[in-house]
């Protein structure tokens, strides 16, 4: 898919990575590992037009100009499968602050539900990236995204692993001014189950699962 605001990773350690964490081989440790690592890979894409500020600093040898981030910046994941993302992002954004929102799908209507709310009364920052591995629907991360920009975040992008084209489009139509970064875009979400043993309704295929329960191991 070749839309504006929406950056699918073709680097290859992305796509090796990808494919370790769709495996249902893969155990959870190795899972959190890998995503971590994925995140860090897309953190570095997402990040590559944040502003810097020229500074000096001394070498042993003499002084040498350099630059600093100028962007206050926040991580917010979205609890739990977010959390996954949370140190592979630091790798790259070391300094910065995590919010933690807790939202989760409604198993039946798949509509989110807010059960936590970590974000500052005043947050003063230019930039939040949000966390989800999972774009499935996009309730989530427009739930996310709306919460955000009720505190005044002037400018939010979406750091994701895996998403379907329904949530892609819903996400881009509710929030058109939010940068998507993924790591692949999938065929569908699933159909309401028909038969005993199909698979329950709005998970990408072919995905990855269920991210949260692959991560903590509560399969
Ligand atoms: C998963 C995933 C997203 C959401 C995506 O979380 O991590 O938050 O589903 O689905 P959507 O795009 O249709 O909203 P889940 O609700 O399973 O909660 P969990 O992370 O606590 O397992
Ligand atoms: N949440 C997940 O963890 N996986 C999906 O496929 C969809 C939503």
């Amino acid at each position: 898919m070749q839309t504006a605001g929406v950056h699918t990773s073709e680097h290859p350690l992305v796509r090796q990575k990808l494919t370790l964490l769709r495996n249902r081989e893969t155990p959870p440790d190795v899972f959190r590992r890998t995503m971590s690592e994925l995140s860090t890979l897309l953190g570095y894409e997402a990040t590559q037009d944040l502003t810097v500020r020229e500074t000096t600093v001394m070498t042993p040898l003499a002084s040498a100009s350099g630059y600093r981030l100028a962007e206050r910046v926040a991580l917010v994941p979205i609890l739990r499968a977010g959390l996954g993302m949370v140190e592979g992002m630091w790798h790259v954004l070391p300094d910065t602050q995590v919010w933690h929102l807790g939202v989760f799908r409604d198993h039946e209507t798949l509509q989110p539900v807010q059960y936590y709310n970590k974000l500052p009364a005043q947050p003063r920052l230019d930039l939040c990236f949000v966390l989800d591995p999972m774009l499935a629907t996009g309730g989530s991360a427009i739930a996310a995204v709306d919460m955000l920009k009720q505190c005044n975040i002037p400018r939010v992008k979406y750091v994701g692993i895996i998403a379907a084209p329904e949530g892609v489009a819903a996400l881009l139509e509710a929030h058109p001014d939010v940068e998507i970064f993924l790591g692949a875009i999938d065929h569908h979400l699933t159909p309401a189950p028909v038969r005993p043993g199909d698979p329950p309704r709005g998970y990408i295929v072919p995905g990855l699962g269920d991210a949260g329960d692959r991560e903590f191991g509560t399969l």
